[in-house]
């Protein structure tokens, strides 16, 4: 795995463009066996005792709504949902799917897929699908650096990540998401003419994010661009309507790829 590229001067202590991606996705040893009690479950096994998790019998029954993150990369992008292919719209960090809904009900011709890493808020996503029977809206129980890296060049229309958790303390910052490495590998997974939509509220992690696409590879929205391809746009999301409603500031762009993806034909949305 590679190391990031050196931090901006006047940075003091280690910034996250420093760490290797292999420090950085420690939480993906956790990760690994992301939903693999629903799938133990699926096969009729017992979980051990200690994991015993009162929405795992749910997560089941969801049947193809909530996939789990071996399900999910095996089937996505063409198996995920019947019919045939489509853009495919992606939310990273889900939470309680909320955004997920709203976009596949306002945009019946793309398919919208959330996952989150959470059992709780997977399932609590998945049960909203599944009660307003919505065809083109899917959930994974999965890492998104484990999507991410797995998925085919090209094969995401549009990506929202929506407040992603900031870690905020320095010694923390090697958790954050989004990062030199990770953004790199997303560019190359969204289709040409798709966008990946960012907002957050740390003017931190915000900066951090600008510094890393001015690396190379992607345009720039103007402050208050949305993704024109999406209904309702603008979209106020729950995270923000809290901050908005705290008076507190929202850093938005709309980012998309100059280079990377050659897939000419490849969906968008
Ligand atoms: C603040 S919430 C998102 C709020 C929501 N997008 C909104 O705008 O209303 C951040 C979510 O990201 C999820 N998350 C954190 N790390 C993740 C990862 N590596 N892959 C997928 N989801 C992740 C968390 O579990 C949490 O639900």
């Amino acid at each position: 795995m590679g190391v990031f590229r050196h931090p901006p001067a006047g940075r003091e202590g280690k910034a996250f463009r420093d760490i290797p991606l292999a420090e950085c996705t420690k939480a993906n040893t956790r990760m690994k066996n992301l939903g693999g009690l629903i799938e133990a479950k699926k096969r009729g096994e017992q979980g051990p005792e200690r994991h015993h998790n009162p929405y795992l019998d749910e997560a089941v029954g969801l049947g193809e709504v909530l996939v789990t993150q071996e399900e999910l990369l095996a089937r996505f992008p063409d198996r995920l949902f019947s019919g045939d292919p489509r853009p495919k719209l992606i939310e990273i960090g889900c939470y309680l799917g909320k955004n997920v809904v709203e976009f596949a009900q306002l945009n019946p011709h793309i398919d919208v897929l959330g996952i989150d890493i959470t059992y709780k808020r997977v399932v609590k996503s998945a049960r909203k699908i599944n009660t307003l029977g919505l065809g083109n809206a899917r959930i994974g129980i999965c890492d998104a650096r484990v999507l991410v890296e797995h998925a085919a060049p090209a094969s995401f229309g549009g990506v929202c990540v929506f407040f992603p958790d900031p870690w905020p303390k320095k010694r923390h910052v090697k958790n954050r998401l989004l990062a030199q490495e990770f953004l790199d590998t997303l560019r190359t997974r969204i289709a040409p003419g798709g966008f990946f939509w960012f907002k957050t509220d740390s003017l931190r992690y915000f900066e951090d994010v600008m510094e890393c696409i001015a690396e190379g590879g992607w345009s720039v929205s103007p402050a208050d661009e949305v993704p024109h391809e999406l209904t309702p746009s603008p979209y106020v999301t729950m995270f923000e309507q809290m901050f908005l409603s705290r008076g507190e500031p929202v850093y938005r762009r709309v980012f998309r790829p100059t280079e990377g993806a050659r897939i000419e034909d490849a969906p968008k949305i």
